[in-house]
């Protein structure tokens, strides 16, 4: 049976090549099976730690400039500004667990420079407003003094980027409420050279020259007198911020300022109505103005409700970039100022996660390095350019009838 025999050779030889084939083919797909079985995962993985470590790396050439933190805030109401015996490096939050603040967690969320608010309350206002004010100053500049390894002093664009190429963190301050200046502008002068460097016109009160976004509306916006604080505001070098304050207050600071002006902590009104976020009409003044919107992270003004995430505070970048331009935004998240931040971005060592947030919708890297630092640097360059300190000091005083209160002699 010579076919038989070769068939039956053939076929062993068949079989047996088709035998060899079946284990070569199967160990192929056993092995595409565990390489897909290992590989799917890492990838998608891979996938979300993209934007997170993107994000990182981005952050490591151009650290956030945040316009509004409340830290010394805390310092005065949970420790009655004594902090000698207690240890800023360490991790705070088993300690202050409503705080939002430390020095690991603000290296974790690579901030390259922070205004810090010096605040008080506004039931201090035409009483001792003054005096807790410097003590704040005091509180804000012994802090970054006594921590010098890692926060420098800094008032000036280019102290902003000598701080950062030193590997520190810029500690500028911001004035958050013009009840500290008592309606003096020798006050204001005398803020000025202690270091701040923005002053937000007015916090949750009127004052007798600008009217806040949530009170009275006693001044129908700027008084004159107000319109001179602005003036004199432009002439030393110290940034308006328009946070807080009314909507015809915003305006009229518009229709007088030589400077761009900020938003140390305010979002956009559009997505979320309430009177400490900007509306569209607003937002164009801005824009005309070159001045900057950093946003605020507090739930109440992110969502209007008591939750929020990061999704939605993307949703108030995106918004306003297309609204006006991206080179109009920045950070003022308000940490420790606020009761409710979003979920993912819990404190000061979460901005990555908004980056990568930003990243995951297109956002480029040159656009991110504008809103991290470049606009709030550009505002700070353009106002140290309009200044003129050489011209005469405003000596004018507010009318007495204006400022009658009980503590006034
Ligand atoms: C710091 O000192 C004050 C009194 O001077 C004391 O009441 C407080 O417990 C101390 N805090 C720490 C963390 O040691
Ligand atoms: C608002 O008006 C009320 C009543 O006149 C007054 O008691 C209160 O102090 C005013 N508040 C501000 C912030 O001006
Ligand atoms: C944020 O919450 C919304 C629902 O309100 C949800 O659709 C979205 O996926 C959440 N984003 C994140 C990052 O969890």
């Amino acid at each position: 049976m010579p076919n038989d025999d070769k068939y039956r050779i053939d076929s062993g030889r068949v079989s047996k090549s088709n035998k060899t084939l079946f284990i070569f083919v199967g160990a192929l797909i056993l092995a595409a099976a565990i390489a897909v079985a290992i590989a799917v995962p890492i990838a998608l993985n891979s996938n979300v730690k993209t934007n997170l470590e993107t994000a990182n790396e981005i952050l490591d050439k151009y650290p956030i400039i945040d316009g509004h933190n409340d830290w010394a805030w805390q310092f005065r109401d949970n420790l009655q500004n004594v902090i000698n015996n207690i240890s800023l490096w360490d991790d705070l939050t088993e300690v202050y667990p409503d705080s939002h603040t430390d020095i690991p967690r603000l290296k974790k969320g690579k901030v390259g420079a922070q205004f810090w608010a010096c605040f008080v309350h506004c039931n201090s206002a035409h009483k001792d407003a003054v005096r807790q004010g410097l003590e704040q100053m005091d509180m804000i500049r012994r802090f970054i003094e006594a921590y010098s390894d890692t926060f420098q002093f800094a008032t000036t664009a280019k102290d902003i980027e000598d701080a950062n190429a030193a590997g520190k963190i810029a500690s500028l301050i911001g004035v958050e409420g013009g009840h500290m200046i008592d309606s003096s502008l020798a006050a204001l002068r005398m803020y000025y050279a202690l270091g701040a460097r923005y002053m937000t016109l007015t916090h949750s009160c009127d004052t007798p020259w600008a009217d806040a976004s949530n009170r009275n509306y006693s001044n129908g916006g700027l008084t004159d007198f107000g319109k001179r604080v602005v003036a004199e505001m432009n002439r030393i070098g110290i940034l308006v911020d328009i946070s807080h304050v009314s909507d015809q207050t915003m305006k009229d600071v518009f229709s007088v300022t030589t400077a761009p002006v900020i938003y140390s902590h305010s979002s956009a009104r559009h997505l979320c109505d309430h009177v400490r976020n900007v509306p569209d009409d607003i937002l164009q003044l801005l824009k005309e103005n070159n001045g900057i919107i950093m946003i605020n992270f507090y739930n109440d003004y992110v969502t209007c409700s008591t939750t929020a995430n990061t999704t939605d505070v993307a949703d108030h970048f995106d918004y306003i970039k297309s609204l006006i331009g991206v080179e109009y935004l920045g950070f003022g998240a308000d940490y420790d100022g606020v009761t409710r931040v979003p979920t993912g971005l819990e404190d000061v060592s979460t901005y990555p996660n908004l980056v990568a947030e930003l990243l995951k919708r297109g956002w480029t890297e040159d656009e991110l390095r504008m809103i991290t630092r470049d606009n709030l640097l550009r505002v700070l360059r353009k106002a140290e350019s309009v200044a003129r300190p050489s011209n005469d000091p405003d000596e004018t005083w507010i009318s007495a009838s204006s400022v009658n209160y009980p503590c006034r002699t």
